[in-house]
């Protein structure tokens, strides 16, 4: 895209559907100070778009699911990114792989994979235990960066996140809720410079 958008528009999800989860909790945060810092962000729970287990003979036959078309329209809309990724057994969870894998899928002549290049990411996640879902990020960037994202290099790992948030939603660590900040915010100057 090339228009000038003095509010870059960021998607923020988490790969986690549960109502507590931590990843949610956080990527709703995230948008939070994106907004603050200037960005667009709009926040979506996977929950809200359900999809079955990629199956190729399921696609051939009924082409993307209603969740996959609507997520493709939101993504065209946005220029930036921003995934908590929850792990699971050191890797991403099969919601966000299987969530990344329809929307890589052409549909109606169109390649899904041009959804994404050209965008800009960071990606954050939340464990209860001690490394913070660190393991899933390096995946998580792999991933994105196959399907033509450019991925920023700062993130954020909290762990021990059952203790990590306030009543308020807020990170009870300063330290982190100004690491959060200072990516939320490089991607918010990030897409000003390229898209600005
Ligand atoms: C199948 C499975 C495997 C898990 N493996 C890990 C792991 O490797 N590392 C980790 O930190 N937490 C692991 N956990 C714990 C998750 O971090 C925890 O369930 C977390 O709350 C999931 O994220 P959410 O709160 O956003 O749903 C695992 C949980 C499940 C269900």
């Amino acid at each position: 895209m090339t228009d000038r958008q003095p509010h870059p528009r960021i998607l923020v999800f988490a790969g986690s559907s549960r109502a507590g989860s931590y990843n949610k909790a956080l990527a709703r945060l995230a948008a939070e100070r994106i907004e603050h810092l200037g960005g667009r962000p709009t926040f979506i729970d996977l929950r809200d778009h359900p999809m079955p287990l990629y199956d190729g003979d399921l696609e051939t036959e009924q082409g993307l699911p209603e969740s996959a078309r609507v997520l493709r329209r939101g993504l065209a809309d946005h220029e930036g990114l921003l995934i908590a990724s929850p792990e699971y057994n050191g890797f991403i969870t099969p919601l966000l792989k299987n969530t990344l894998d329809w929307l890589t899928r052409p549909h109606e002549g169109e390649s899904g994979l041009t959804l994404f290049q050209g965008k800009l990411a960071a990606v954050v996640s939340a464990s209860p235990g001690g490394l913070g879902g660190i393991r899933s990020l390096g995946l998580a960037r792999q991933l994105l960066a196959n399907i033509g994202v450019t991925v920023l290099p700062d993130q954020l790992a909290v762990a021990r996140a059952a203790e990590a948030f306030d009543e308020a939603g807020r990170l009870r660590d300063e330290t982190q809720g100004e690491k959060l900040d200072a990516i939320c915010g490089r991607l918010v100057d990030s897409l000003h410079r390229l898209h600005g």
